[in-house]
C-alpha cells in the first residue's frame, strides 16, 4: 500500500482546498485520496501496457497511415507515463503499478484481431482502429474523472498534467476516426 504511515505523525501542515483549510494528513488518509492514488496506479499500469501493445499493433497494421498513427501515439504514451510519475510526485506518493484487468482485456481484444484477420488486409486496419479507440475511450474516461477529482482535492498542478494527457487521448481518438472514415473503412468494405 502506498499510504505512508510515517507521515501520520510527521507533520500538521495545512493545505488550502477550496475555501477550507485541511490537515494534509487527514487528506492523505481520506477514502477519496486513497481511491485517487489507486486509480493513478491503475492507469500507470495501463499506460505501460499500452506502450507494448502499440508496438505490436504498429507491426501488424496494413497501411503506412495507421502504422504512423500508432507510432505517434506510442511516443505520446511514453509522455503519459512520465506525466503520471510527475503527478505521483506532486501528491507525495510513489509511482507504482496496479494490475488493471480492463486494459488487459482491451489489449487481448486487439491481439485477437491480429490473429483473426488476414495480414495485409484493410479489414485488419478497420478492426485495429476500433480496438485502439476502445483503449482511448478507457483512457478518456479515466483521465477525465481523475482530472476532476484532482481539482476538487486542490491538486491543481496534477489536474493540469492529467488534462494535458486527456486532450492528447481525445485528439488521438478523433484522428483514428478520421483515418477510418477517409479510406480504410471503404477499402475494407471492398474486400471479399
Ligand atoms: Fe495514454
Ligand atoms: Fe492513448
Amino acid at each position: 500500500m502506498a499510504t505512508k504511515t510515517e507521515n501520520n505523525t510527521a507533520t500538521d501542515k495545512k493545505l488550502a482546498v477550496g475555501n477550507a483549510t485541511v490537515n494534509e494528513n487527514e487528506m492523505k488518509n481520506s477514502s477519496l485520496h486513497k481511491f485517487f492514488v489507486d486509480s493513478l496506479k491503475d492507469i500507470y499500469f495501463a499506460e505501460n501496457a499500452i506502450i507494448d501493445a502499440l508496438e505490436k499493433m504498429q507491426e501488424a497494421a496494413t497501411t503506412e497511415e495507421l502504422k504512423d498513427a500508432f507510432e505517434d501515439h506510442q511516443l505520446q504514451t511514453k509522455k503519459h507515463v512520465s506525466r503520471l510519475e510527475k503527478v505521483f510526485k506532486l501528491i507525495d506518493e510513489k509511482p507504482e503499478k496496479k494490475e488493471c484487468e480492463a486494459i488487459k482485456g482491451l489489449i487481448k481484444e486487439a491481439e485477437e484481431i491480429i490473429k483473426s484477420t488476414q495480414e495485409g488486409s484493410m479489414t485488419r486496419d478497420a478492426a485495429l482502429i476500433i480496438a485502439a479507440q476502445k483503449v482511448e475511450h478507457y483512457e478518456i474516461a479515466t483521465y477525465g474523472g481523475l482530472a476532476q477529482l484532482a481539482i476538487t482535492m486542490g491538486h491543481d498542478k496534477a489536474a493540469d498534467l492529467l488534462e494535458r494527457t486527456l486532450q492528447e487521448e481525445e485528439d488521438t481518438d478523433f484522428n483514428l476516426t478520421e483515418i477510418a472514415e477517409t479510406s480504410i473503412n471503404f477499402d475494407a468494405e471492398q474486400e471479399s
